[in-house]
């Protein structure tokens, strides 16, 4: 599972794990320096107390060799020894500091922030990057210190930064890098179908994985029914969804505070995402819902498949 701020959250997983799964490997969004520390909210979301996943890699914006050593002085006490190093975050106030995607154009500095898998050989590294921050063969421009560096995988979301989130995915040059790159290469970028993962693995039979963003939350048991190698029926997508969406609501109904503005706010980011095919004035009637009793009626009418 990708990781998307605001989104794929402690609970999020846990509950998407709970009721859909067929998913590997849960990356968290990224953890960054603030001020003087890890923001709290962030640690939260990493401790694993909070956690019930099979497996959880968090992931660290760092732009330099010693803020990834402060972040993981922070973490790796947690008694995680699997961690994440993002160099594809996009947004322009990131990049710009050369961090995220903007350190891609900067192959020393990549090479710096890489210094830390030899500091600390008990801890398995894996890389997420695009394909550049402007032009799609910097990444090929960083090959040679990824290569040297050990790294468990390296997850290439197949667009550039420029790009943030639109226009086409760029196979061909992700294909130029991962015939460059020695660590087993996982592809990243508008997944939508179970059909779409079995063609990638055809596509590309030495890839080391798939990640899954967007098309996941689009479809969330695309996953489990890739790995069962068949379709659930609607009545049990329709099911798990509720069981779902269920989980999500009361955990934050009881632990958000700000009342129902927060819970709706809340609950309306994942409605960016979810079933976007499912009936569109119902999805309207989720996004306008001022009150709890409004969404949790267009909600139900949603995930009955009632209009
Ligand atoms: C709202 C949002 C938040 C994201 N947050 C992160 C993040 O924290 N770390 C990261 O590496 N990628 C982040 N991404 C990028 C996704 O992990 C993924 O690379 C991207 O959405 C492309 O994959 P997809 O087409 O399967 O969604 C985010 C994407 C979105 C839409």
């Amino acid at each position: 599972m990708a990781p998307m701020q605001g989104i794929t959250e402690a609970p999020f997983r846990n509950f998407f794990d709970r009721y859909f799964g067929g998913v590997e490997t849960y990356y968290t969004p990224f953890v960054r320096w603030e001020h003087d520390g890890i923001r709290r909210k962030d640690l939260r979301d990493v401790s694993p107390e909070n956690n019930h996943v099979p497996m959880l890699v968090p992931q660290i914006l760092a732009g330099s060799l010693n803020e990834a050593e402060q972040l993981l002085a922070q973490i790796l006490p947690l008694g995680y020894r699997r961690i994440d190093l993002n160099m594809g975050c996009a947004f322009p106030a990131v990049a710009k500091k050369a961090k995220g995607c903007g350190i891609l154009p900067f192959p020393e500095k990549v090479g710096d922030v890489l210094r830390v898998v030899e500091r600390h050989p008990d801890v398995s590294f894996s890389v997420k990057m695009r394909l550049g921050y402007e032009e799609p063969d910097e990444c090929l421009a960083v090959l040679p210190v990824l290569n040297v560096a050990n790294l468990a995988c390296v997850t290439v979301h197949a667009r550039t930064g420029r790009q943030q989130y639109k226009g086409e995915c760029d196979r061909e040059s992700f294909r130029r890098f991962a015939e460059g790159c020695v660590h087993p290469v996982v592809y990243n970028g508008d997944v939508a179908t179970r059909e779409d993962c079995e063609r990638l693995a055809e596509w590309m039979p030495g890839l080391g994985g798939v990640m899954l963003g967007r098309g996941l939350l689009a479809s969330p048991w695309m996953a489990a029914e890739y790995r069962a190698g068949k379709a659930w029926g609607e009545a049990e997508r329709q099911a798990r969804m509720r069981l779902f969406h269920a989980g999500l609501f009361d955990h934050y109904a009881q632990t958000l505070e700000g009342g129902e503005k927060q819970l709706l706010m809340k609950m309306k980011t994942f409605w960016e995402y979810l079933l976007p095919d499912a009936d569109r004035k119902l999805h309207k009637k989720i996004h306008k819902a001022q009150k709890t009793a409004d969404y949790t009626e267009a909600v139900f009418h949603l995930l009955s498949g009632e209009k």
